[in-house]
């Protein structure tokens, strides 16, 4: 029953069925000519079929963001924001900045009570938590301005997969058990059935969602203009939020240079402020460079040793200095240059860990002056958003990461609208000095301010050798992002693994604050985590986290080759 019912959507929605390389496991799925990477079968068939059909990568990329809003509704969205990494054939790349904002009436202290302390819970649950979403002008904007087809094209298997329904998974039944979506009527009513709790192989009909995207494709501008605007401000508003119909109008999209880095003779092009992201990767890269990683071996305790050192040095530079470019000066070229990786390279040393308290930064380009004006935050930073990456037959390729922040966000869904809204403010600093949930540390420059955009970590990446491109990088993660991002790229880079096994292979992660170094233990030998905590590093063992959605470009044959994370059931569809 529940493959017939999955091959009618299919068969009935998507258009995409003739015989398209599939998979998720241990080598990566080989294609001659596209390729789309997603943590959900469907949202990755939506991508693959808009190709087919004639669209190029942001077409592709487009609906399978809108896809993603209807099946995977707990990072997917239309109600969050997020980037998108588009590099042309030609080598020419924009970095779309589609991330939520403060409304106009937010304050720094907003999160506070009268003695000043942060209320557990106002910055991440209910109606004060929500950004003004960024998603659908990110979309239409790039549909727009770089896609081959129509938004209405594009938007159609979406509007049919929340019209008709997809089958639910074991994963996906359970994640919508989250007791926190049972707070808010329209929540529960949707994805809790008022208590009839939906199970796997159940057909999830959404038909509020499928109207509010049918009104999209008809007039985009409905969302942030028109009546879908006000009748969405005044939602928020009687639930007591403070997003208002002018903070929507004045909603806008950033087309931004995408920041630029390199290692080993390979080129970096990643996410710039207001996404921490590339700067972290790339200031993380620059340190590295400086020794034979190679040499050491993949996940041997000297190779974690010295790439956790470089991390917790880049994440103490981010919590001093990164916020949204267009209010604050984040130093983004000192950051990312060479020779000042050259200066903290000489701070490691081989044998044993850096407490983080004891850390000096190097006197580099007025960058400790600068930071004397700084003070640390330690802010939330939640970690589920979803990223996908698409490969077109032309070699123009799109790597997004987008978010409701939270999983499922504020758990506030739109009265009539049937879609979720983001608790993004949570990624500001809601007070400077105090711990957030993640230990993550952050400065004044990330403060809460009006029409300010929250830090990210977000890292869309591409990868390129001698003008042509290697590879499309990203996960979800909050923090993690960064360095799941950085392990992919070296497993690959220093260690010579395949795309699939570079997504797949051991993760560790160091972010200054908290002083400890997260591993996936399971992956880990005993050995390994023993020679490290014998050089000082307090381990914490978690099971996994980030879902690395990548696509690698075989320098000899050209072949597109998709790496679903599997850890997860994502999967990759090319032809
Ligand atoms: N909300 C996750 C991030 O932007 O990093």
């Amino acid at each position: 029953m529940v493959k017939r019912l999955h091959g009618y959507i299919c068969l009935l929605a998507l258009f995409t069925c003739a015989a398209p390389a599939l998979g998720a496991g241990f080598h990566p799925v080989h294609a001659k000519k596209a390729m789309v990477v997603s943590v959900h079968e469907v949202a990755s068939r939506v991508g693959a079929g808009i190709m087919k059909a004639g669209g190029n990568a942001v077409d592709a990329a487009v609906a399978t963001g809108f896809a993603l809003a209807v099946v995977h509704p707990a990072a997917g969205n239309l109600g969050g924001g997020g980037f998108m990494l588009f590099r042309k054939a030609n080598g020419e790349a924009h970095f779309l900045d589609f991330r939520e904002k403060a409304p106009e009436a937010a304050t720094a202290n907003m999160y506070l009570d009268a003695n000043g302390n942060v209320i557990p819970g106002m910055s991440t649950i209910g109606y004060k938590a929500i950004g003004v979403p960024g998603s659908v002008a990110g979309f239409v904007y790039a549909e727009k301005k770089w896609g081959k087809l129509t938004l209405a094209q594009v938007m159609a298997p979406a509007i049919r997969l929340a019209r008709d329904g997809v089958v639910l998974t074991h994963a996906e039944a359970q994640m919508m058990r989250d007791p926190l979506l049972a707070k808010f009527p329209e929540t529960y009513r949707i994805f809790q059935r008022n208590g009839k709790l939906y199970e796997q192989g159940e057909l999830f009909k959404q038909p509020e969602l499928a109207r509010t995207l049918e009104r999209i494709a008809k007039n985009p501008d409905t969302f942030y203009r028109g009546a879908m605007a006000r009748q969405l401000a005044a939602d928020i508003q009687r639930g007591g939020g403070i997003i208002t119909a002018k903070d929507l109008a004045d909603y806008k999209v950033v087309d931004r240079r995408p920041l630029r880095g390199t290692y080993r003779g390979y080129e970096i092009i990643s996410a710039p402020p207001p996404s921490s992201g590339g700067a972290v990767l790339i200031e993380i890269l620059n340190i590295l460079e400086g020794y034979d990683m190679a040499s050491f071996g993949r996940n041997s305790a000297e190779a974690i040793h010295l790439t956790a050192e470089a991390e917790r040095r880049a994440f103490y530079d981010r919590a001093e200095f990164m916020g949204d470019p267009d209010f604050s000066n984040v130093p983004i070229a000192q950051l990312t240059d060479k020779k000042y990786a050259a200066e903290w390279r000489e701070s490691i040393d081989p044998d044993h860990a850096t407490p983080s308290n004891e850390l000096k930064r190097p006197s580099f380009d007025g960058l400790d002056r600068l930071a004397a004006l700084h003070k640390p935050y330690i802010g939330p930073e939640p970690d589920h958003t979803t990223h996908y990456s698409v490969v077109d037959p032309e070699g123009n390729a799109v790597s997004v990461t987008y978010t409701l922040n939270d999983s499922f966000g504020s758990r506030v869904t739109a009265t009539g609208l049937g879609f979720l809204l983001n608790d993004e403010m949570d990624d500001f600093a809601s007070k400077p000095g105090v711990p957030n949930m993640y230990g993550l540390i952050q400065g004044k420059a990330n403060a809460i301010g009006p029409g300010h955009r929250p830090l990210s970590a977000m890292t869309p990446t591409m990868v390129t050798r001698d003008g042509k491109l290697y590879m499309v990088l990203g996960s979800p993660g909050g923090p993690t992002i960064i360095t799941t991002v950085l392990n992919t790229l070296m497993n690959v880079i220093d260690y010579r693994v395949d795309i699939q096994r570079a997504v797949d292979s051991a993760r560790f992660h160091h972010q200054w604050m908290p002083d400890e170094l997260r591993v996936e233990a399971w992956q880990l030998s005993p050995d390994t985590m023993k020679m490290l905590e014998k050089m000082g590093y307090k381990l914490r063992h978690t099971g996994s986290w980030g879902d690395g959605e990548c696509i690698m470009i075989d320098p000899k044959t050209g072949e597109r080759l998709g790496a679903s994370d599997s850890r997860n059931n994502g999967k990759a569809v090319g032809y």
